[in-house]
């Protein structure tokens, strides 16, 4: 069946569940997952209850659709995503973001962990991320273009001006430092080597990680407007004397977690003002 058609499904059985329609979008990272649970009048999702919603394998990626509120605004959360590394194809991966276009969500705000290389950053801090660089190889736009959207997608503003300033203000309210940088993605699932941070580097990279920016692809073909955030959980590989561990990743992603959330659910309300304005 045609991603389009099935899409179509996905989102009959979304509007089954009979919430509000959503303006804004959230994509939860590792360790993140219970900003969906706090949102009011939720209603919980599983994928496996929404038609061609792929599964997470990974341990801390629950897979629930959170449908609720913050703060007034109509939201839609993916709670778990699954990753190219998973060996899902790139249909797969994207799906979740396209439904939430598909559902009514006018901007999305993404989340995730990465590795930090920028000098200035360390495990606990908030990056916002204000451009991208693709080195996963992969785009998911490539294929028959659906009508209506555009075959050569800008990606000059694919990080959304005035969701970045939103989510600066979001952070200040809160009293949450917060860095600024350029994500690198890349497949994984294996971390990087510290020659290949050094490239990442030289190549104008401040963090790096293994999801992210295909989601971006998807959204801004849409024509849905993007902002998104790293919890920085550990320095890139070569950069400190430890070795890489995904329990640490979790670990550090954790103890980030109230400050990511309280910084999430200001940039939410924040966002929700800029799409419904
Ligand atoms: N590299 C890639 N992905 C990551 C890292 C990293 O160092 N930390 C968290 N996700």
């Amino acid at each position: 069946m045609e991603l389009e058609q099935q899409l179509d499904e996905a989102e009959r059985a979304v509007a089954r569940a009979g919430a509000p329609t959503p303006r804004v979008g959230v994509i939860l990272g590792s360790g993140l997952g219970a900003f969906g649970d706090q949102l009011s009048e939720l209603i919980k999702l599983p994928y496996s209850a929404i038609p061609h919603m792929p599964t997470s394998s990974v341990v801390g990626h629950a897979g629930n659709l959170c449908l609720g509120s913050v703060a007034s605004v109509p939201v839609a959360c993916l709670q778990g995503r699954v990753h190219l590394y998973e060996g899902h194809g790139l249909d797969r991966v994207t799906f979740g973001a396209r439904l939430l276009q598909r559902i009514g969500c006018r901007a999305v705000l993404i989340t995730n962990a990465a590795g930090g290389i920028q000098a200035q950053l360390s495990p606990g801090d908030l990056m916002l991320i204000t451009d991208h660089l693709n080195l996963t190889a992969r785009n998911p736009l490539i294929g028959p273009n659906p009508e209506g959207f555009p075959r050569f997608p800008d990606m000059t503003t694919a990080y959304d001006a005035q969701l970045c300033e939103a989510g600066r203000r979001a952070a200040r309210e809160v009293d949450a430092p917060l860095r600024e940088g350029v994500y690198a993605a890349l497949l994984g699932p294996s971390y990087e080597t510290p020659a290949e941070i050094r490239m990442l580097r030289t190549l104008g990279a401040d963090a790096v990680g293994m999801s992210t920016v295909v989601e971006v692809l998807v959204l801004r073909h849409r024509g849905v407007r993007v902002g998104a955030m790293s919890c920085i959980t550990n320095l890139a590989a070569g950069l400190s004397d430890s070795l890489l561990d995904h329990a640490e990743v979790e670990e550090i992603a954790r103890q980030t977690h109230t400050r990511f959330v309280s910084v999430l659910s200001r940039w939410v309300e924040l966002t929700g003002e800029l799409v419904s304005a």
